[in-house]
């Protein structure tokens, strides 16, 4: 019988020596198995890693240090990211943008792996525009809304503390009788919600994307409460201001006094904790899919997965276009919601 042999290919770039990785913008649980992800595959493609600390700002800052295999042992199951991570606004300036190039140059960086939402890619866009150092991105953030991937690091572990926190919140409910409007996080983008809504059987889901919200509560009221429910749930993605849910709840207190209602902001309890099991998978994918796609003269891309498959999506389309809100969702939740 013939034996089976299993063979990892070894890719070589004669421009390619040496890469950095950066995570950048709000944390996202599983940034820590991207990190190892692509530094273990570039180190067995023979390259050497650089961890930039701080995002873009370490990139100014020249906050570099060499990452090797066993550095990055024991922090696949960790939240956070040990690289750390900023919002830089001196990436903004085409200043800070050379001092990030010329830092890179010295320190011989040929291509950079970038972890972060849209914000991080747009940064990266506008300097693969002026400069030759090619960036490939890794979606994470919470808020699962990158155009171009179904799926960014950070989502499910965020949806399933999402869940743990309003099971919790829906014993004390029941037990008083009372209708909590809950907020989740979500600047612009209500999947997290949706699919948090969906999980914990919410009375009333409010999202950015649906402009239904005041019919759901109506109906709610009208259908639901007034007729046999004792207590409800409301849950509410963030939008565009944190603490968004405190006004429709005070509007609806004024229009229905006789509700018991509490506020409950679930807030950067979100972002933090150990990554799922889907997270680490996804995040090890997708790192070592970056390393490949910068060996093969990638750059200005992001690395997806559509289906399950790893796709390159232009970082121009990533951050232009929306990741449009699932309508057979919102039309499941109005069936099934009583
Ligand atoms: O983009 C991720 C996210 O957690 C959003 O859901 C939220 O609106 C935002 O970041 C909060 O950002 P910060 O941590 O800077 O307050």
């Amino acid at each position: 019988m013939k034996q089976e042999t299993s063979q990892t290919t070894q890719k070589t770039n004669k421009g390619i020596k040496k890469i950095g990785v950066l995570t950048s913008g709000g944390d996202a649980p599983g940034m820590n198995a991207a990190i190892r992800a692509v530094t273990r595959s570039a180190i067995a493609h023979n390259l050497e890693v650089i961890g930039i600390h701080h995002g873009f700002k370490g990139l100014i800052e020249n906050e570099f240090t060499p990452l090797s295999s066993s550095g990055v042992s024991g922090i696949l199951q960790n939240g956070g990211t040990i690289l750390k991570t900023a919002r830089s606004r001196e990436f903004l300036t085409e200043e800070g943008r050379s001092k990030a190039y010329q830092n890179l140059v010295n320190a011989g960086i040929n291509a950079v792996v970038v972890i972060g939402g849209d914000g991080s890619f747009t940064g990266a866009l506008v300097f693969s525009k002026e400069f030759d150092i090619p960036f490939v991105g890794i979606p994470a953030t919470i808020d699962n809304d990158i155009f171009g991937t179904d799926y960014t690091i950070g989502y499910d572990t965020a949806l399933n503390t999402v869940v743990q926190a309003v099971d919790k919140i829906k014993d004390t409910a029941a037990s008083h009788g009372r209708v909590f409007f809950i907020e989740v996080m979500g600047r612009e983008a209500g999947l997290l919600a949706l699919n948090g809504g969906i999980a914990v059987g919410a009375e009333v889901i409010l999202i950015p994307e649906s402009n239904t919200e005041h019919q759901a509560f109506d109906r709610f009221i009208s259908k639901g409460y007034k007729r046999k429910k004792t207590s409800g749930i409301v849950v509410i993605a963030e939008g565009e201001e944190m603490g968004g849910a405190l006004k429709l709840a005070k509007k609806a207190e004024q229009e229905n006094p006789d509700l018991d209602i509490r506020v409950s902001i679930l807030g950067h309890m979100q972002r933090g904790g150990n990554p799922t099991a889907q997270d680490r998978v996804a995040a090890t994918k997708m790192g070592v899919a970056a390393v490949d796609a910068i060996l093969d003269d990638q750059k200005s891309i992001m690395v997806g997965l559509r289906y399950g498959k790893i796709v390159h999506v232009p970082f121009n389309k990533a951050v232009k276009l929306n990741h449009s809100i699932d309508q057979d969702l919102l039309e499941i939740q109005r069936l099934i919601t009583i």
